[in-house]
């Protein structure tokens, strides 16, 4: 019973205004809608709404209650066979906010009512046409106990006062027709942060950020991030913020990041709140992406949404692209790119390579709720990327305003979008759609070859995408590659093209291969390809160690330094994960990154980039089979190498560069600490000297949360006694504060080391643990699973039946939540066949469970299937 984007009808029925009204209890909640409802053009079909988990009170259509024959009810639909083709509905429900563990719909986190509707949480409100091209202008009464102080919803306040009998209640209108998966609405006593901005046509928005009591100096970095995103948006984009009052409200629990309900954005409270004394770099920086993502997603997901689920990647794809501009802008080019393809490659390549590989535009789905992924938002964001880089920023800019123009206040569809950029380019987009249409990540490959006598280079490009699920063959797409050129002593070279002399150019490899010849190429050149991650794609290089230490010495592009630097350590690591170590070669990578460390004119950020290996899981996907603890092993053998072998150049970073100023949350403050964690990091790899005392005095000085966690984490990997008292040093400090306890979780479910498993199980019966929560459970069971492969993938199989249990246990109260760790499962046919059969036989556990979830079950099956 899969739903198919072949099959998208338009709507029978619209609203197009809506007056609803709340009583706010936690058991029973009335919630009574009016509606203007009409029948949309010559439709002839029943009124079909719908509506789950909810108990009927009435049903009038012009003022007259429905008896029962006129109308059904069966738990998914509202029925109405004899509509008439323009009326008045009115219906009212009763639901149960408190019992509302699945955290969709309207349910209670906190002692306070809020909501999650994106995608399908309306219908578990009331009855509904719940799809993203119904829009309407939502009018919002909402009656509570004065205990629930704030009432809010999207818009303006319309009014608010005293009701008899201790009650409140406020009215909220939004002018801006919308669907109901941007509804919101938020009841309770919580604090709120104020400030104001002055828009770019000189109007002034009054901006509130709510969150729990006593919390509200920790929301001054968000409001800080909200105001430049608006700004931001002011000036790269010309969109302006439309309503007078803009509001966040943090919420404890949730499913997700965030959500950009119209004027009422709802957070996740850990992406909301920070401090230097609570909060990490890492933190204050996701917090600046979320909420200019959630921003941005007023003009790219508001003003103009999906016609249908399938087009998801419509307003996801594009406002990942837009937050991740807007952060390389505030923290820097280079350093925002690699952080975003180590993102991208950690979570979508791997997406890829297995069973739930899908095209960036799906055309079939279960569950919508399981297609909030990796593919649809970071690929999204690189297939709009390669569209800018393709027909460059002035014609992008030009479609961009086209779109704006053209589809303000609609549903529409990534057809649409794509043609307003063949439009303002005069460029044929058709090859290009095969990106949204096609899954699979290809495969480049560069071979090259230099003439000295003719001065030229001779490239030869091929493309290869292997098959997907449902994708047996592969058409060739249009692939950027930026390529620039240095010389073995490492200069950037210049060279022609087309007869202009130039030291960048992006070919671009439209078919099954092709082959390009760059002229005026003086010395034997190095080649830097794929710059800046110019399409994402695995590329394949004829290039040899000894180039690659020029890039890492030295190309320009500091993505392709970083990558050249990736690539050797990946190479050197999965020889000695396969049995063939290459010393010689280690100890000169070695001596590299030391020549990379004392590198003046580098950034801090960027070296504590070069710092990190690549990845357990990133070497994962390059290893066939994959065996996870031989991954591990060789990887902890470069880092001690690394470690023995520049242990005075770590020392003298880790002392250097410690923070004597004030805490500033920037990218420079942030990029020092991060360096020196780093440091850090890789010295508590070194066996043989006193790095336990350092790491504890790291530990002990930490002035911030960044380096309490810098030093808690090498404390971890140390292991022992010391690791145990700065556990319970920390427990006791935090235990008052939620998201700082999450951390103490997630740094136990990293362990590595043998008697991790065993202490990962026992923390499910801490006190502390509350797997209602989803933060608290996702800091323990995801990290567990999903960044401690060494453990995670013990031999006995133990790791899996744990995320089984876990998987199993959640689902029968939040199926979102439960549907998301199954990922980890999901690659089973990577890895060696003993690690392979225990992962299946998980999931077969899970599928063969009675009373799950569609959402597991799809997850599950799909991954199953061959
Ligand atoms: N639209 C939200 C965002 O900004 C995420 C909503 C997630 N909803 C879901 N059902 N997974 O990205
Ligand atoms: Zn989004």
């Amino acid at each position: 019973q899969p739903i198919r984007l072949a099959d998208y009808r338009p709507p029978a029925f619209l609203v197009d205004e809506v007056n609803l009204t709340f009583d706010l209890q936690p058991n029973a909640t009335r919630v009574k809608a009016r509606m203007q409802v009409r029948r949309n053009g010559d439709h002839a079909e029943a009124l079909r709404f719908n509506g789950e988990r909810l108990k009927p009170i009435s049903v009038a259509i012009d003022g007259r209650t429905l008896g029962e024959a006129e109308r059904t009810i069966d738990g998914e639909f509202l029925v109405i066979p004899d509509a008439p083709d323009a009326f008045v509905l009115e219906t009212e429900v009763e639901i149960d906010p408190e019992n509302n563990k699945a955290l969709d719909g309207l349910y209670m986190s906190g002692g306070r009512f809020c909501t999650q509707c994106e995608a399908e949480g309306f219908r578990k409100i009331t009855f509904w046409p719940d799809r993203p091209d119904v829009l309407s202008r939502f009018t919002v009464r909402i009656e509570a106990d004065k205990a629930f102080r704030h009432l809010l919803s999207n818009g303006n306040l319309v009014q608010s006062g005293d009701l008899p009998g201790g009650r409140r209640f406020a009215v909220w209108n939004d002018p801006f027709p919308k669907p109901c998966y941007l509804f919101a609405l938020v009841g309770g006593e919580l604090d709120v942060l104020e400030d104001k901005l002055v828009t770019m046509t000189g109007r002034t928005v009054d901006l509130r950020i709510y969150v729990d009591p006593g919390m509200a100096p920790r929301a001054a970095y968000a409001m800080d991030a909200l105001k430049r995103s608006m700004t931001w948006d002011e000036e790269a984009f010309g969109r302006e913020y439309d309503l007078d009052l803009f509001m966040i409200v943090a919420v404890r629990d949730f499913n997700f990041g965030a959500m950009e309900n119209k004027g009422l954005n709802i957070f996740n409270s850990s992406l909301l709140l920070a401090d230097p004394a609570t909060a990490t770099d890492m933190d204050f920086e996701r917090i600046e992406s979320v909420v200019a993502h959630e921003y941005f997603h007023n003009w790219t997901g508001d003003r103009i949404t999906c016609r249908d689920w399938f087009q998801l990647c419509l307003k996801e794809g594009l406002t990942v692209f837009r937050d991740q501009s807007f952060s390389a802008d505030m923290r820097g080019h280079a350093v925002q790119r690699i952080k975003d393809v180590k993102a991208l490659r950690a979570r979508q390549f791997a997406e890829d390579q297995g069973p739930l590989a899908h095209p960036v535009r799906p055309s079939s789905y279960l569950k919508i709720d399981n297609f909030y992924t990796a593919t649809i938002y970071e690929k999204g964001a690189e297939v709009i990327r390669m569209l800018k880089t393709l027909i460059g920023p002035d014609a992008f800019r030009a479609g961009m305003d086209l779109y704006f123009e053209r589809w303000d206040g609609h549903a529409t569809t990534v057809e649409e979008f794509i043609r307003c950029f063949a439009e303002a380019s005069g460029r044929d987009l058709t090859d290009f759609f095969a990106w949204y249409e096609q899954a699979g990540t290809p495969k480049v490959t560069l071979a090259s070859r230099y003439d000295e006598a003719a001065r030229a280079l001779h490239l030869e490009l091929t493309q290869a995408t292997p098959p997907t699920p449902g994708q047996p063959t592969k058409r060739p797409l249009p692939i950027p590659v930026t390529v620039g050129l240095l010389d073995q002593d490492g200069r950037t070279q210049a060279f022609e093209r087309d007869g202009k002399a130039i030291d960048e150019t992006v070919i671009v490899l439209d078919g099954a291969s092709a082959k390009i010849t760059l002229t005026g190429v003086d010395r034997p050149p190095v080649v830097s390809a794929l710059r800046g991650f110019s399409a994402p794609v695995r590329l394949e290089s004829d290039a040899e160690p000894k180039d690659r230490y020029v890039l890492l010495a030295g190309d320009p592009d500091l993505f392709n330094r970083w990558e050249a630097g990736q690539e050797l350590a990946r190479a050197l690591i999965l020889a000695r994960a396969e049995g063939r170590p290459d010393e010689v070669g280690e100890e000169r990578y070695a001596e590299a990154v030391g020549r990379a460390l004392s590198d003046q004119a580098a950034e801090p950020a960027f070296k504590a980039l070069l710092l990190a290996l690549p990845s357990e899981p990133d070497l994962a996907l390059a290893m066939r089979p994959a065996d996870p603890g031989a991954i591990h092993e060789a990887r902890e053998a470069l880092r001690e190498r690394l470690a023995v072998h520049l242990q005075h150049e770590l020392r003298r970073l880790h002392t250097g560069l410690q923070d004597l100023g004030e805490f500033s949350p920037d990218a420079a403050g942030a990029g020092r600490r991060a360096l020196r964690n780093a440091a850090l990091e890789l010295l508590a790899a070194n066996p043989r000297s006193e790095i336990a005392e350092v790491a504890a005095g790291h530990y002990a000085a930490a002035a911030n949360m960044t380096d309490a966690m810098g030093g808690l984490n090498a404390l971890m990997l140390i292991g022992g006694e010391p690791f145990e008292q700065g556990l319970t040093d920390f427990y006791e400090r935090w235990k008052s504060e939620p998201l700082v306890i999450d951390k103490w979780f997630a740094v136990q479910a990293r362990d590595p080391s043998e008697t991790a498993l065993g202490r990962v199980i026992g923390l499910t019966a801490h006190p502390a643990f509350d797997a209602k929560n989803p933060n608290r459970l996702r800091a323990l069971v995801s990290t567990f699973a999903n960044f401690n492969p060494a453990r995670f993938h013990d031999p006995s199989g133990a790791g899996y039946r744990f995320l089984a249990d876990q998987i199993l246990a959640v689902d029968r109260y939040n199926p979102m939540i439960a549907a998301r760790l199954i990922d980890a499962l999901g690659g089973w046919r990577r890895y060696t066949p003993e690690l392979g059969a225990l992962m299946k036989a998980e999931l077969q556990r899970i599928v063969s469970t009675e009373g799950l979830s569609k959402n597991v079950f799809e997850l599950a099956s799909r991954a199953l299937a061959d």
